[in-house]
């Protein structure tokens, strides 16, 4: 991969993928510029990036402001879009942040690039939520797409407007559907990202972890596998304009992956219990994604077992959780 020498802002830098992401781009002898609004309810982190902060440039501003975004588009070669408000609870309980980061943020940057940067190329991160419950599994890029909450609506626009730049203003644009991602630089504080965090965060304390049914089946992507899927897609041509679903090769049951945590930590507890009436209405039951069309076109496929990136991922935490509670 040729990233070396190339100029590329991380929009939502500081947050779990977005550092992985530079961190790897930096080894790669990249300009690495991160943009993160370091909203305290989000995944934004500066100890994500304590090891590469002399070699990155940060700056503390909102996607939302298009003063910032202006300066910040200029002169760069890829734009790796990975800002956003990630809960799907927060956006059923106040609707309008969540259109503002990610819907109108997103054409906002669009218009910018299109106005003062035309020639980057920009990868957006989206979300397998578009789906919303599967008619079929595995969920393929083709499966109707129907948002269960707000956030998998304002995310569609999001990426259809990157979609829309490509066709009618020749912007470079590429998106990959995200499935559940996992790793080091996750938020654990709560399950505002991922209930896999505050798992693991009860695990360390020795609490219980509470697993909700439990036989409702998900994949998972350990943060290097997307952080490839994201490279690739930067790189090749033939992803421009295009949709790819990201996907994981072992579909488990929540209940089979609390069990498999509490084995490789090699102790602890979990509580199955029914579902909390506000999430049941925005559960999509059973999801894992076909990620056939990537794997064909870019030859990208997950590369890390879910079994050694969770040993990797308590491993990080063990050490590190003191700068994620
Ligand atoms: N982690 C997953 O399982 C997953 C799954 C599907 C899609 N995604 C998508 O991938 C992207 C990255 O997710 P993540 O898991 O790293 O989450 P994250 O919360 O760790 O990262 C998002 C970052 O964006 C920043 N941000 C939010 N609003 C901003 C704003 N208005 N201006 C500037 N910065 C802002 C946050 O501070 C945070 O650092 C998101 O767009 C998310 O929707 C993630």
């Amino acid at each position: 991969m040729n990233f070396n020498e190339k100029n590329i802002l991380i929009t939502g830098g500081l947050g779990f993928i977005g550092s992985n992401l530079a961190r790897r781009l930096v080894e790669h002898g990249a300009n690495v510029t991160l943009v993160d609004s370091l909203i305290p309810e989000y995944g934004g982190n500066l100890f994500n990036i304590a090891d590469i902060q002399d070699r990155v440039r940060v700056n503390i501003s909102d996607v939302r402001d298009e003063h910032s975004m202006r300066y910040l588009v200029q002169r760069q070669d890829y734009i790796f879009n990975l800002a956003g408000q990630t809960s799907h609870l927060d956006s059923m309980e106040d609707p309008f942040t969540d259109l503002e980061i990610n819907s109108r943020a997103q054409l906002s940057i669009l218009e910018t690039c299109r106005k003062y940067n035309p020639e980057v190329k920009i990868i957006f991160a989206s979300t397998r939520q578009i789906y919303g419950k599967p008619d079929y599994l595995p969920v393929d890029e083709k499966h109707p797409i129907r948002p269960v909450d707000i956030n998998g609506i304002n995310k569609m626009a999001g990426e259809w407007y990157h979609i829309l730049y490509n066709n009618v203003y020749c912007i470079s644009t590429s998106v990959l559907r995200l499935t559940n991602t996992y790793g080091p630089g996750m938020r654990i504080k709560d399950a505002r990202q991922t209930f896999l965090g505050i798992w693991i965060k009860l695990l360390l304390e020795g609490k219980p972890f509470e697993i909700w049914e439990g036989q409702q089946l998900r994949d998972f992507n350990y943060v290097d596998d997307v952080v490839n899927a994201l490279l690739i897609a930067a790189e090749r041509k033939e992803a421009e304009g295009k949709i790819f679903n990201l996907g994981g090769a072992e579909p488990i049951s929540l209940h089979d992956l609390g069990n498999l945590l509490i084995t490789l930590y090699g102790e602890g507890t979990c509580i199955t219990r029914t579902f909390p009436a506000e999430r049941k209405s925005i559960d999509i039951g059973d999801y894992y994604s076909d990620y056939s069309a990537i794997a064909n076109e870019l030859g990208w496929s997950p590369g890390i077992s879910l079994h050694d990136g969770l040993k990797k991922t308590l491993a990080y935490y063990t050490e590190n959780i003191e700068h994620y509670l």
